[in-house]
């Protein structure tokens, strides 16, 4: 399948068409392991582009066969979950010497998994981060996306709890990976 992917900078005019995946993704992948109304909440108020992303150029998109297959990237800003629109206030900066990069924000289309793309996006954060200086890298993640992190050496450190309207609130998964290695891909 590798031959078939393509990969590029996220841009602005993509937003639209990436927290349409997002939802997609989170409604498919996420059934099962949180609670309906926790997912319907989250996708409105958790879930889908960080336009500060985008805007520092640490957000990639996927293809596959010519379609949008996944998002994600990195950052190195210090917030570490949510999306932020075009408004938001941006993250204070982190320093490579003191503070680990952050992974950011990964959708992979319900149809297109366990095909890579998560992983191509994974090496493409990683990679980036680790030219711009960092050592470590820290995210929070979805409970079924624990595993695929896990694949690629991040380990758990313990719960984050997003808090969501009408009392509701969100637990991730908060992990972290030393990167001074480069990532082993045998699944790209
Ligand atoms: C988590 C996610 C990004 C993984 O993307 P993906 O493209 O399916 O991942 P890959 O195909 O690159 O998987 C690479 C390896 O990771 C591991 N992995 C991936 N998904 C897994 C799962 N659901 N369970 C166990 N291991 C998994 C496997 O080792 C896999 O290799 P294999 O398929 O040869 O066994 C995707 O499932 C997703 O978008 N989930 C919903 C949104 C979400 O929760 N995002 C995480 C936000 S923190």
């Amino acid at each position: 399948m590798a031959d078939e992917m393509f990969w590029r900078l996220a841009e602005a005019d993509d937003a639209l068409a990436i927290n349409a995946l997002a939802a997609r993704s989170i409604r498919a992948l996420h059934t099962g392991s949180y609670d309906d109304a926790v997912i319907t909440v989250a996708i409105e108020h958790a879930y889908g582009v960080d336009w500060q992303l985008v805007h520092d150029r640490t957000y990639f998109v996927v293809e596959l066969d010519g379609a949008l297959a996944g998002a994600g990237g990195w950052s190195y800003r210090e917030t570490i979950a949510g999306a932020h629109g075009p408004e938001d206030p941006p993250g204070n900066p982190l320093h490579p010497s003191s503070h680990a990069a952050r992974v950011r924000a990964f959708y992979v289309e319900p149809g297109l998994t366990r095909r890579g793309v998560g992983a191509l996006l994974l090496r493409l954060s990683e990679d980036a981060a680790r030219e711009a200086g960092f050592t470590r890298a820290e995210l929070t993640a979805t409970l079924p996306a624990v595993r695929f992190y896990a694949r690629y050496g991040y380990l758990p450190t313990g719960a984050y709890v997003v808090p969501l309207p009408n009392g509701l609130s969100l637990t991730l998964e908060s992990m972290t990976k030393r990167l001074a290695q480069p990532l082993a891909m045998d699944a790209v």
